[in-house]
C-alpha cells in the first residue's frame, strides 16, 4: 500500500472512495441510512455505501489502539471491493492519532499468502491523508510509520515460514541481507564455534537436530552513538520438546519459537532505516529442538558459556539454555553495555499468567522495567511487569548443579524462568537487562485487532519506541 500525504486546498488527490472515522453518528449526513444498516460507531463496525463512494468506520476512544484497528478495519473493506484508491481527511483528532492509523492500515493490510497455490491478484491500494499543512511532523510520523510497520511485517513473514525452510541456517541468511542492504555487520558461527566456546547449553539443545546450530551477530554502528545496546533473540526455528516431547496438540505453532530472533533481526533493520544514533548489537541463537539417538536428555548436566552448571530436567525448557549461553556471549563478546534486552517465547505460563496479547517484562530495575512497560504502550503493544521474589528464585536450586532448568513448582512459572536467565547476567550489566516473554503475543490463533492469524510482529515496535524515547534531545 502507498500512503501520501496530500494538502487539501493545493494538491489534487485520484482518490476513488472517502474512508469516515466515526466516533458518533449524531450530526453525519448519512445519519438515516448508517442508522437503517445498523452502523455503530463501535470499534471493528464498518459499512461500505458503494453508491456514494464512502466507507464509515466506527471507533470509540482517540488513543492509538482504538484508531489502529478502525484503519485496519476500514482497508480491510476497501480490499473487498475494486477501488484502489481511497482517502482519509484528518481533523485535529486524527491527526494527533496519525501514527495510529498509518501503522494501523499497513499491519492490518498484511496477509501471508507465500503458500497458497493460487495466488491472490494483488490490488495495489494507494491511500491519501488530506491534511490543511503538511507539516514536518505529519511527514516525520508517515515516514517512521512505513519502516516502522515493514519491520514488523518483515518479523512476520520470518516467523509465519514454516520449519522445513525456516531452519537456522535460513536466519543466518536472512541476517546476511539485513546487513548486506544497509551495511550493518553480521557474524555467524557454527557448532564448531559453539564448542570451542564453550557453549554447551546451547549446543546441546540443538544435538539432535540436521539442520546445525547458528549463532547470529548483527551490528549496527553510526557515528558517535549516545549508547551501547544489545538485543538478544530466542530463535527456536521448532521446538518439539526435545525428548520431553510436546504432546501433539501443543506442537502446532511451534514455528512461532523463532518469534523472538525475528523480532531482533526485524528491529536491528529498522533501527538502520531509521538511523537511530545508538550502537546496537542483535545477538540470535537460532536452533532447533528435535528427538534423536544424540538428542540432550533429562538427567544431562549442561555447562553454559560462564562456567555455571545446568542440571536438565524437561529438554522443552529449552529456550532459556539458548538464551544462557547468548546472554553470556553477548556480555563477553561487548563492553560497557548500556542496555540488554532478551526477547523470547519463553513459557506457556506466561500466556496463562497474563494472557495471549501482553509480554511479560521482567528485570531487576524497576525503573527500566516500568520504562518499557511505558514503551510498549505508546507503540501499541500490550505489556505489564512480572516481579521476581526471593522465594521463587529458591525453586530452580538444583541437587547436583548449580541450577535447575525447571523449577519444582508449576506456580510463576514466567518468573522463575526469567530468574534462570538471571543467572546468566553479570553484576555490573544486573540494573539494565531486561527479559521480555513474548509467549502469549508472538502467534495468533484467533485474529485480534490488526492481527491476522499467524505471526504479530511483537517486540519489534516497542523496541523501536523505547530507542526513540532515548534520543537525547527528544
Ligand atoms: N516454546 C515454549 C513456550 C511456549 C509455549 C511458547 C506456548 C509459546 C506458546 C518453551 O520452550 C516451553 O516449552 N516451555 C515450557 C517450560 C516448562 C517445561 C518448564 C512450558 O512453558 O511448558
Ligand atoms: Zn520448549
Ligand atoms: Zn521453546
Amino acid at each position: 500500500m502507498k500512503i501520501n500525504l496530500i494538502e487539501k486546498n493545493i494538491e489534487n488527490g485520484v482518490s476513488e472512495i472517502e474512508i469516515f472515522f466515526v466516533k458518533s453518528v449524531e450530526n453525519l449526513a448519512d445519519k438515516e441510512i448508517l442508522e437503517i444498516l445498523d452502523f455503530k460507531a463501535k470499534d471493528e463496525s464498518c459499512i461500505l455505501l458503494a453508491e456514494s463512494k464512502k466507507i464509515y468506520v466506527g471507533y470509540e476512544e482517540d488513543n492509538y489502539d482504538s484508531l489502529a484497528i478502525a484503519a485496519a478495519t476500514a482497508i480491510k473493506k476497501l480490499q473487498t471491493t475494486k477501488f484502489k484508491n481511497a482517502r482519509i481527511e484528518l481533523n485535529e483528532k486524527l491527526e494527533s492519532n496519525f501514527k495510529a492509523i498509518v501503522e494501523g492500515a499497513l499491519l492490518g493490510e498484511y496477509k501471508f499468502t507465500t503458500y497458497k497455490s493460487e495466488q491472490e491478484k494483488e490490488i495495489k491500494i494507494e491511500l491519501e491523508i488530506l491534511v490543511d499543512n503538511k507539516t514536518s511532523e505529519l511527514e516525520k510520523i508517515l515516514r517512521e510509520s512505513k519502516i516502522i510497520s515493514k519491520a514488523v511485517n518483515k518479523a512476520r513473514d520470518m516467523v509465519n515460514t514454516p520449519p522445513a525452510d525456516f531452519y537456522p541456517k535460513v536466519m543466518a541468511k536472512k541476517a546476511k541481507k539485513i546487513a548486506e542492504e544497509l551495511e550493518l555487520d553480521v557474524k555467524v558461527e557454527g557448532e564448531k564455534f559453539l564448542e570451542e566456546n564453550g557453549m554447551n547449553a546451547m549446543l546441546s539443545v540443538g544435538r539432535a537436530s540436521v539442520h546445525e546450530s547458528q549463532l547470529i551477530h548483527l551490528t549496527y554502528k553510526p557515528q558517535n552513538p549516545q549508547a551501547k545496546i544489545v538485543l538478544v533473540g530466542k530463535g527456536l526455528t521448532y521446538d518439539s520438546g526435545g525428548l520431553s516431547l510436546k504432546p501433539a496438540d501443543f506442537m502446532v505453532t511451534m514455528k512461532a519459537d523463532k518469534s523472538g530472533g525475528c523480532a531482533v533481526l526485524s528491529t536491528l533493520w529498522a533501527i538502520a532505516k531509521l538511523e537511530l544514533p545508538f550502537e546496537v548489537h542483535g545477538i540470535v541463537g537460532a536452533v532447533e529442538n528435535m528427538i534423536g539417538g544424540n538428542a540432550y536428555k533429562p538427567d544431562d548436566v549442561l555447562k553454559a558459556k560462564n562456567g555455571k552448571t545446568i542440571e536438565v530436567r524437561n529438554t522443552d525448557a529449552e529456550g532459556r539454555l539458548v538464551l544462557a549461553d547468548c546472554l553470556s556471549y553477548a556480555q563477553d563478546e561487548i563492553k560497557d553495555i548500556d542496555y540488554i534486552f532478551d526477547y523470547a517465547t519463553l513459557t506457556g505460563a506466561c500466556v496463562v499468567g497474563v494472557g495471549e496479547y501482553t509480554t511479560g517484562i521482567m528485570g531487576n530495575n524497576e525503573i527500566l522495567k516500568r520504562n518499557a512497560v511505558l514503551s510498549a504502550l505508546k507503540s501499541g503493544e500490550y505489556a505489564t511487569t512480572l516481579d521476581f521474589n526471593r522465594f521463587l528464585k529458591k525453586a530452580i536450586k538444583s541437587e547436583i548443579a548449580d541450577i535447575c532448568n525447571i523449577a519444582n513448582t508449576r506456580y510463576g512459572g514466567a518468573i522463575t524462568a526469567g530468574m534462570f536467565l538471571d543467572n546468566f547476567i553479570a553484576d555490573e550489566n544486573k540494573e539494565k537487562w531486561i527479559h521480555f516473554d513474548i509467549a502469549g503475543p508472538a502467534f495468533v490463533e484467533k485474529p485480534w485487532g490488526y492481527n491476522p492469524h499467524g505471526a504479530s510482529g511483537t517486540g519489534v515496535r516497542m523496541t523501536i519506541k523505547f530507542l526513540q524515547d532515548l534520543v537525547e534531545g527528544n
